[in-house]
């Protein structure tokens, strides 16, 4: 089969191209693209490869080059990129990463509940108004406020900050971006931002919380000694949770909307009552928005037969891993009566593992059972319009007409 361009993000505004990711697991699991502005690169599409691949982190480093697919374009970028913990190896990245998951606790993320719940009923409120609404905004409010809070950015920052982390979440489609200008001015924003809340919170600790006066207060203890964190280390940590959290989020939301118009009868069975746990886990298998994230390897060595060299670049596949027949029987099938359900939409279990998985399982649990309880019929009402872009499966645009229950 000829090669398609996978890193090219006009590939996806049709959606995943499961056909292919099918073929390469039957034929190539571990398949060589050329790559018409870039160094060429592995991808690795088998279920068990990639969850391998995601724990093997001494070989397939995040910090050599980062984990996202386009090439730094410099040094200094490729320094810059290395302040985020996603960018980072062990020990680094155990040290860093440590700093925030403190804020994910069960205890913390039970409290936001009532927040989503009381957002989310005003939410579908508005949407069964009668009228026609873009339902992407809608998605974007209620996946930016849960991590907005955690982050402890007052609430007159919202807006201006959904702004911003959208540019930088959706950099490759011309309507967000016009111009497709590079990514490192588009950070200068968030950085100013994020130097303008640390600083607030150095003078005035009392009146802030979360992630970000906690991050203030926090001590490192690496090679070096003991040391607080300095503005710049702490401005590293805005763009991977901001852009994590928005997008991803609200991309799940708008596809089971997306589902339901496109299926009318897909979700029956699960109407009128609560959402459970499994049905969240299953439409992120089925349609879970991180299609892929790169490594690069650090050593030359064999993988099922091809020569990885070290420097290669290696883009695991979780949108194609999750519908591996070998692991999920009927792959693309919905149904939440699988036995297997142990998806790798958050990544496979290595170090990098989504921070925000419990956060986000919540979320979307709630939003998809007040959908399902309250909404009676959903239909496109205009042109839905996917994002372009090659790392996250997403929308641009979903106006839509819903009636209730
Ligand atoms: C449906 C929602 C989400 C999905 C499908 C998702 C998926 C993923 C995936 C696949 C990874 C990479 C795993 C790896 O490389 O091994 C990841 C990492 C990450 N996610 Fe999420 N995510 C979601 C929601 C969130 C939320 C709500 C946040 C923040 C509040 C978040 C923050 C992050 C961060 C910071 C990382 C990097 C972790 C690290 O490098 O240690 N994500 N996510």
């Amino acid at each position: 089969m000829d090669r398609l361009n996978l890193v090219d993000p006009d590939l996806y505004l049709d959606g995943v191209p499961r056909n292919y990711f099918r073929w390469l697991r039957d034929n190539e699991p571990v398949a060589w693209h050329d790559e018409p502005d870039g160094p060429g690169y592995w991808v690795l599409t088998r279920f068990d490869d990639v969850v391998a691949a995601n724990r093997d982190w001494d070989l397939y480093s995040n910090s050599l080059k980062g984990s996202s697919i386009e090439e730094a374009r410099s040094e200094e970028e490729l320094i810059a990129r290395r302040r985020m913990f996603v960018n980072q190896d062990p020990p680094q990245h155990t040290r860093y990463r440590k700093l925030v998951s403190a804020a994910f606790t069960p205890g913390q993320i039970r409290r936001m509940a009532p927040l989503i719940e009381q957002t989310c009923t005003r939410l579908v409120d508005d949407l069964l108004d009668g009228e026609v609404h873009d339902f992407v905004p809608v998605a974007e409010e209620l996946s930016f406020q849960m991590v907005a809070t955690l982050f402890g950015v007052p609430e007159s920052d919202w807006p201006g900050l959904i702004e911003i982390t959208r540019v930088m979440a959706d950099f490759q489609d011309p309507e967000v971006n016009p111009g497709l200008a590079p990514r490192p001015e588009m950070q200068r924003d968030i950085a100013d931002y994020a130097l303008g809340l640390i600083s607030d919170v150095r003078s005035n600790p009392e009146s802030h919380h979360g992630v970000v006066a906690n991050l203030a207060q926090a001590e490192i203890v690496d090679e070096e000694g003991t040391h607080r964190l300095s503005d710049a280390e702490i401005v590293g940590f805005f763009p991977a949770v901001l852009v994590g959290g928005l997008s991803t989020t609200a991309h799940s939301m708008t596809e089971m909307i997306n589902s339901w118009v496109q299926s009318p009868t897909i979700f029956d069975a699960w109407r009128g009552q609560e959402c459970p746990s499994v049905f969240v886990e299953e439409f992120l298998r089925w349609r879970g928005p991180v299609m892929t994230f790169r490594r690069t390897a650090t050593r030359d060595h064999e993988f099922r037969g091809q020569q990885i060299a070290a420097g290669d670049k290696v883009l695991l596949s979780y949108a194609s891993a999750n519908h591996d027949e070998r692991h999920f029987p009927n792959p693309e099938e919905f149904d939440p009566s699988r036995d297997v359900l142990d998806h790798v939409a958050f990544g496979g279990g290595g170090p990098h593992f989504c921070i925000g998985a419990q956060l986000a399982r919540m979320d979307l649990k709630l939003v998809f059972g007040e959908l399902l309880r309250r909404i009676g019929t959903v239909e496109a009402a205009g042109e839905p319009r996917r994002l372009r872009a090659n790392q996250f499966a997403g929308w641009l645009h979903y106006p839509v007409r819903a009636t209730p229950r």
